[in-house]
């Protein structure tokens, strides 16, 4: 079956179009994936002078781009234009995903009202997605035209932990099977990529801040202990019971440190802010790590599972790849083009709800499209 999905939660316009092929083995059902096409229109540099993402802005250029971000996906796909057949017009796809939360609110209502459109219009089946549970699957999906399987549908890699990462987000979610998920930790203030963010804000590098820090964490060279004037960064909960996080002690902890510098008469050149970089992205990290190497650990874990757009990061994926591998457990890290916001990952968990929860169709003519709803804050 054809799969259309329909992004805007945040500032990326996405559509894409996966094939899942489903075959018969023995006892068990196994799936093909591939992706069709995978289109994002990106608003990243029109929010970057304000510093982050503006809702009524980011809804406006939803509204400007969806259409064309529609087309271009179909056409990459090989199913536009769609046809009229017997005074009906047709789309080639047998189910539409949308996320349906959790995002900025003005921006989720334009890809709703897009999907519930076309679901009514061409009477297709329709589903609302949770943007995480998204994330979690972009884990199953290679590159465009490559077959991939639905390695979710593997029972020995259960229970899973997911580490979810993002602008927004900051979570570890237990999976103990299929489709059950269980939210044992998240972040009490800010998601650890607007952490990153934030810094980047304060050093005066750019928006989005994670790749640029990320990116300024590598130039810095130690080259000798005595050069160095930055020190370490607190490791906030590092030694908390629970597997909550908290970012905005560090960020607050990277504005004093610059404040102070200056007071010390020490000029920010370009070497400093990367070492401010590395610090804090090691700061950062290693509290993530810690906290998941805990819960893996105490929740007997076979896989753990990496997600959301900070997942992009160099030095995050090569710490949790270690930790599973010390704990030999399996290990999980979507392809990089799979980890900031996409439609695909969307596609593919609307394929999963569907099988596990088919949509009703009433009439032959009127399909479920009602029944999706926005909810800017839903959880796990
Ligand atoms: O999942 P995502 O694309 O959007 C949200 O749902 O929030 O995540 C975006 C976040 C931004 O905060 C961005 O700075 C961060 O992911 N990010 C990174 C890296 N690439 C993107 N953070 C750290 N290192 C990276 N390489
Ligand atoms: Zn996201």
């Amino acid at each position: 079956m054809k799969i259309l999905a329909i992004e805007t939660s945040c500032d990326e316009t996405a559509m894409a179009v996966i094939e899942v092929q489903s075959k018969k083995r023995r006892t068990k059902n196994e799936e093909k994936i591939k992706v069709l096409s995978n289109t994002i229109s990106s608003q990243v540099k029109l929010h970057a002078k304000y510093g982050g993402v503006v809702p009524n802005l980011a809804a406006r250029e939803h509204v400007k781009n969806i259409g064309y971000v529609f087309r271009l996906a179909l056409k990459e796909a090989g199913i536009w234009r769609h046809r009229i057949s017997d005074g009906h017009p047709m789309l080639k796809i047998d189910l539409i995903a949308v996320t349906r939360g959790p995002g900025l609110g003005p921006a989720l209502l334009v890809g709703i009202t897009f999907a519930k459109t076309l679901a009514w219009k061409y009477n297709k089946p329709i589903v609302g997605i949770n943007h995480l549970e998204g994330h979690i699957f972009s884990n199953f999906l290679k590159k465009i035209g490559r077959n991939s399987k639905f390695e979710i549908r593997n029972s020995k890699l259960f229970p899973i932990l997911n580490l979810i990462v993002s602008g927004g987000h900051t979570e570890l979610v237990l999976m103990k099977n299929h489709g059950k998920y269980e939210l044992i930790g998240e972040t009490l203030d800010d998601a650890v990529g607007e952490a990153f963010d934030k810094v980047a804000r304060l050093l005066s590098l750019g928006h989005p801040g994670g790749p640029i820090v990320a990116q300024r964490a590598t130039r810095f060279k130690v080259k000798s202990l005595k050069l160095k004037v930055v020190g370490k960064f607190p490791r906030p909960m590092e030694k908390s019971k629970d597997y909550n996080f908290s970012y905005s002690g560090l960020k607050t902890a990277v504005l004093y440190k610059i404040r102070d510098l200056k007071k010390e008469g020490i000029k920010i050149t370009d070497n400093i802010k990367n070492e401010i970089c590395y610090e804090f992205q090691k700061a950062a990290i290693d509290v993530l790590i810690q906290k998941t190497a805990k819960a893996a650990k105490e929740h007997e874990v076979k896989s753990i599972l990496l997600s959301g757009g900070v997942s992009a990061n160099a030095l995050l994926r090569l710490s949790l790849s270690k930790v599973a591998k010390e704990l030999s457990t399996n290990y999980f890290q979507p392809e990089l083009e799979y980890t900031g916001d996409n439609a695909a990952m969307i596609a593919l968990a609307g394929y999963f709800n569907y099988k596990k929860n088919p949509p009703s169709r009433k009439t032959s003519e009127d399909t479920d499209w009602k029944s999706v709803e926005m909810d800017a804050n839903l959880g796990f």
